[in-house]
């Protein structure tokens, strides 16, 4: 795979160069990479036309992207740099891949094992699963590996005892979802902090609206995807914004790939760009 992958052309990037990139790192992503402090950041791939989903279509993400090694070295390089990372029970469904740097870029993986030892974390990222319903495949691996569960009181009774040992479950308040900052609160409890979300548009929708994502990494692969009505979202669902309010934010860095663009997005700015929004 590294075979197929040649450096991140860096077009603008303004972000924060303060972790420790092994030199073949650095590299191939074409400079520094860095957070200003704990951060919820999420990851997803679209297409030109702004899906990131199909319900037509079992596992979407790989099917947009086109399998592309430089967004599987982008996903890597997010899952290592990651304490946690946030998982519905929606976007579980569709894969039987654990989250982890390894398993997303296998070539690389000594090195991403080296920038995890530099950072002082373990092997690999914790996986944290929402599901209100607890209606979860409990021999999935990435349970089987061991997760913490978050869910509601409705969940933890369908669960029972079911979940692997390696697992933790906990039951928050709320009936039909719980509550993101109650969420996001237990995760940074634990001295997770940060915290990459590869959660699909239903819980990325809910932490917007509660005002918790800092950073979004949106790769625009070359593909337009279509969809029937009702087939195709986009990185948003059940959640409100226009014409209401705006929710601008600062371009931090871009990348290219052949077609593929790597753009990441951090605070909310004024509309202009030029500074935080009150
Ligand atoms: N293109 C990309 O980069 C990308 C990235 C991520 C995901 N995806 C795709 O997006 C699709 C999944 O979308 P999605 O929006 O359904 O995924 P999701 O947000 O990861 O999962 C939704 C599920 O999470 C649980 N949930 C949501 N809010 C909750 C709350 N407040 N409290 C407790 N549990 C809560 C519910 O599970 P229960 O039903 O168990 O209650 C809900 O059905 C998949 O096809 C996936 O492959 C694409």
């Amino acid at each position: 795979m590294i075979a197929s992958l040649n450096p991140l052309e860096v077009l603008f990037d303004h972000g924060p160069d303060n972790c420790p990139l092994p030199e073949q790192i650095r590299t191939l992503y074409g400079g520094g990479f860095g957070f200003n402090g704990p951060t919820l950041y999420a990851n997803f791939v679209q297409s030109i036309d702004g899906v990131v989903s199909l319900s037509s279509v079992r596992s979407p993400a790989p099917a947009i992207s086109g399998h592309s090694a430089a967004d599987r070295f982008v996903m890597a390089l997010l899952r290592s740099c990651a304490d946690a990372v946030l998982v519905g029970a929606g976007t579980m469904r569709d894969t039987a891949e654990p989250w982890t740097a390894s398993s997303v870029f296998p070539a690389l993986s000594s090195s991403f094992a080296r920038l995890r030892n530099k950072l002082g974390k373990p092997a690999d990222p914790q996986l944290i699963l929402l599901t209100a319903s607890g209606k979860i495949n409990v021999n999935h691996p990435a349970l089987r590996a061991g997760a913490t569960v978050l869910t509601t009181a409705a969940g933890a009774r369908r669960l029972g005892s079911s979940l692997p040992s390696g697992c933790r479950l906990h039951v928050l308040s709320g009936e039909h979802a719980i509550d993101m900052t109650k969420a996001l609160d237990l995760v940074r409890s634990q001295g997770l902090q940060y915290v990459l979300s590869e959660a699909g548009p239903n819980i990325t929708g809910q932490l917007v609206q509660a005002g918790l994502l800092d950073e979004l990494f949106l790769t625009i692969a070359p593909v337009l995807a279509g969809g029937g009505k009702g087939d195709a979202s986009g990185l948003l669902e059940g959640v409100r914004i226009l014409p209401d309010r705006r929710e601008s934010r600062e371009l931090v860095s871009i990348r290219r790939s052949g077609s593929y663009l790597f753009l990441r997005y951090g605070s909310r700015t004024t509309e202009d760009g030029r500074g935080p929004s009150a």
